[in-house]
């Protein structure tokens, strides 16, 4: 077994990839995902994780037996439960305690309601803060959000992705005007990680309240979302965690805010939502957020992709992460950066996610041509970004350091040149 800490790291990187594979504690989980094509190299887990095979068997069993079978018995005989079960599964991946996390609606629609729900909750502050490298869908959700609760109310953006030290900015910016701190822990463009500690406590001193997007962290970065006083997060399902393309979303609301109320109030979220009467009042714990009845098949499919980032453990999968990504940027350094790319990730494994981001001038061009002609998928954030996704169960160090390979195919046999018109709807 081979321990990946950071002092050693750098000479680790330097074996043979195939060793390096050997050695890892983590390879038995690739078997557990479904590889139709073993030379396809697969690197947008961070987008869209691989489907598991043991999801793969339980959707034949949800659609024939618990919905073509059992019909709406189902929902007494497991389905209250499951959805609470799987809720709080994905509450120990992010340090929550059991009933904190709910799975409702998208990241974008969960973030909508947490957002409002702290605006209302301290109406005296108008400023929600984020930053220039949080996702744009974040972006127009607060602003929808900041609009919704007053036309006092503005999303002012830190431009961290220019700072020499992002961090600093974010600090010096939080002050008493700013009623909450909402921003993505691990960037989607450069893979740049926010200390969720550190961030969360200044936003505290000051009074205001924090609201974390987890997508790009959840089930690969570790996270203590009680032992760091978190008020607030969301995050997708469908990346890291591989609950299948548009999984439904979670969202994390502290015990301690209790005085935080759901801002699309609907008959899931109430006491008694079977009681069918319209003045019931909203759930105390926080089924509140929640509105209508939950996307039940997907919802379900979740399940497995947890239960393998559980029994592998966060910590392994952020060893083997850093790991992958550090022998990436030594091929990297080794092979590319004299054909016109550059490294547009943190060098510091601290201030990163599990994906490195190249910048390069023809990045549309060189993710078609790896997609059509290399069989290797990363994906592309325009103008310039190729995006390369490290998923620590499926990834191995062979696929990083052939990908290099791929990538220095492209470059030198034209593909550039082949694809510079194509015009892709998914870049
Ligand atoms: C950081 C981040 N937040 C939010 C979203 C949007 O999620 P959804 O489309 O499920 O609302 C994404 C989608 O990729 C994302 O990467």
């Amino acid at each position: 077994m081979i321990e990946y800490d950071s002092s050693s790291i750098k000479n680790l990187i330097q074996k043979d990839s195939k060793d390096l594979d050997s050695a890892d504690e983590l390879s038995g989980f690739r078997s557990k995902f479904v590889i139709e094509d073993p030379d396809l190299i697969y690197l947008d887990g961070n987008s869209l994780g691989r489907l598991p095979i043991k999801t793969s068997e339980l959707v034949k069993e949800i659609v024939s037996e618990q919905w073509g079978d059992r019909l709406i018995r189902s929902w007494n005989e497991r389905w209250l439960e499951d959805t609470t079960r799987i809720g709080d599964k994905i509450g120990l991946v992010v340090g929550a305690k059991p009933g904190e996390v709910v799975i409702a609606d998208s990241t974008s629609v969960c973030l909508y309601k947490a957002a409002v729900s702290a605006l209302l909750s301290d109406q005296k502050r108008s400023v929600i803060l984020t930053d220039d490298q949080n996702f744009p869908s974040d972006i127009q959700v607060l602003r929808a959000a900041a609009s919704a609760v007053s036309k006092d109310h503005e999303v002012v953006l830190i431009e961290s992705n220019k700072a020499e030290d992002p961090v600093d900015v974010l600090l010096e910016a939080i002050d008493e005007t700013v009623a909450l701190v909402s921003l993505s822990q691990v960037s989607y463009r450069s893979g740049w990680c926010w200390d969720l500690s550190l961030i969360s406590q200044k936003a505290h001193q000051v009074g205001a309240k924090v609201l974390w997007d987890l997508s790009h962290s959840v089930g690969v970065v570790p996270i203590d979302l009680r032992r760091d006083g978190i008020d607030l997060a969301v995050g997708c399902t469908y990346k890291y965690l591989n609950g299948g393309p548009g999984a439904p979303a979670f969202m994390y609301v502290s015990e301690n805010c209790k005085e935080l109320i759901n801002p699309i109030a609907g008959w899931y979220g109430s006491e008694d939502p079977f009681g069918f009467d319209p003045d019931c009042q909203p759930d105390r714990d926080n089924r509140r957020f929640l509105t209508g009845t939950p996307p039940l098949i997907s919802t379900l499919l979740i399940e497995p992709g947890v239960d393998l980032v559980i029994e592998a453990g966060v910590e392994s999968i952020r060893s083997k992460s850093v790991a992958l990504s550090e022998k990436f940027l030594f091929k990297v350094r080794q092979t590319l950066l004299t054909l016109g790319f550059e490294i547009a990730s943190p060098l510091d494994e601290k201030n990163r996610g599990s994906h490195v981001s190249l910048s390069h001038s023809s990045a549309l061009a060189i993710g078609q041509s790896l997609i059509n002609e290399q069989s290797t998928i990363p994906d592309v954030r325009p103008p310039d970004l190729v995006r390369f996704g490290f998923a620590p169960l499926y990834t191995t160090f062979s696929e990083v350091e052939e990908c290099v390979n791929r990538i220095k195919t492209v470059i030198e046999g034209g593909g550039v040149s082949r694809w510079e018109n194509s015009n892709p709807l998914v870049p």
